[in-house]
């Protein structure tokens, strides 16, 4: 690990990152082959199995992979973006708590959209109107979650003076502020894993 002030860390382990970068790619193809169903359905299975890998990852993997490390209660989130909306939001090596709910609602998201259009093209329910409005307005709603998780990141690499889609693509942060690394602001739940 390296020391205060001094050069990088690793936080993001190969698994996230291209677990990321990969469900990001597949996730706009989505919006672009709707009328495609051959490449629409595959693809989104595709995203359900890395979906359910990180979801796996999020108990053994790295440290920063870890709910761990990420999940906390609502009442540290709700202090979390007190201080964001004052300008005095702590900086995380990890997700900070806001971005870490919102990392459990588009997993928690892209798994409903997956359903519901698995459920849409069934016997039961593929002449059935409201289920493919439900696909709809979920693929959309999960899009402006997006739009608010690319805002967050923006934000937050504003506040703190760094790039935070470099670092998700490197794995690496600055090390400084060291110190003020990944306590939460309430307490988490359960108990942390090991260093990366
Ligand atoms: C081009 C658009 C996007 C950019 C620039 C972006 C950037 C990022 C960054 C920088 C992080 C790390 C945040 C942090 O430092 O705490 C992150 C995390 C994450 N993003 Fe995105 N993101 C994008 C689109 C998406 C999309 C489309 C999805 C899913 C449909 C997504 C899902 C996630 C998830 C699940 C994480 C948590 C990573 C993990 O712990 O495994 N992102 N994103
Ligand atoms: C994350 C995964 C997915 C995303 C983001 C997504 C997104 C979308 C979007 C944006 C549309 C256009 C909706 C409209 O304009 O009415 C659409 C249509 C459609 N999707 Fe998906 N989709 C996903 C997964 C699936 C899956 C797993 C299936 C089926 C196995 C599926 C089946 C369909 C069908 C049949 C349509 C045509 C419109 C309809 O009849 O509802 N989708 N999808």
């Amino acid at each position: 690990m390296a020391g205060q002030g001094s050069g990088t860390v690793p936080v993001w382990d190969r698994f996230v990152r291209v677990f990321h970068w990969t469900t990001v790619t597949l996730f706009a193809l989505e919006f672009v082959t709707d009328r495609i169903q051959w490449i629409h359905q595959p693809l989104a299975y595709a995203i359900l199995v890395l979906v359910l890998a990180r979801v796996a990852w999020g108990f053994v993997g790295s440290r920063h992979a870890r709910f761990t490390d990420f999940v906390h209660r609502p009442r540290a989130v709700r202090a979390y973006l007190e201080d964001l909306r004052h300008g005095r939001a702590r900086r995380y090596l990890g997700h900070n708590p806001a971005g870490g709910a919102m990392v459990v609602a588009i997993l928690f998201m892209l798994v409903f959209v997956i359903a519901s259009g698995w459920l849409s093209v069934t016997p039961e329910f593929l002449h059935v109107e409201w289920m493919h409005h439900v696909h709809h307005i979920s693929a959309h709603l999960l899009l402006l979650m997006i739009f608010a998780h690319v805002a967050g990141v923006i934000w937050s690499s504003r506040l703190h003076r760094e790039n935070l889609v470099r670092a998700m693509i490197t794995g690496r942060k600055s090390a400084q502020v060291e110190a003020e690394d990944s306590t939460p602001a309430g307490p988490g739940i359960g108990a942390r894993g090991p260093a990366v």
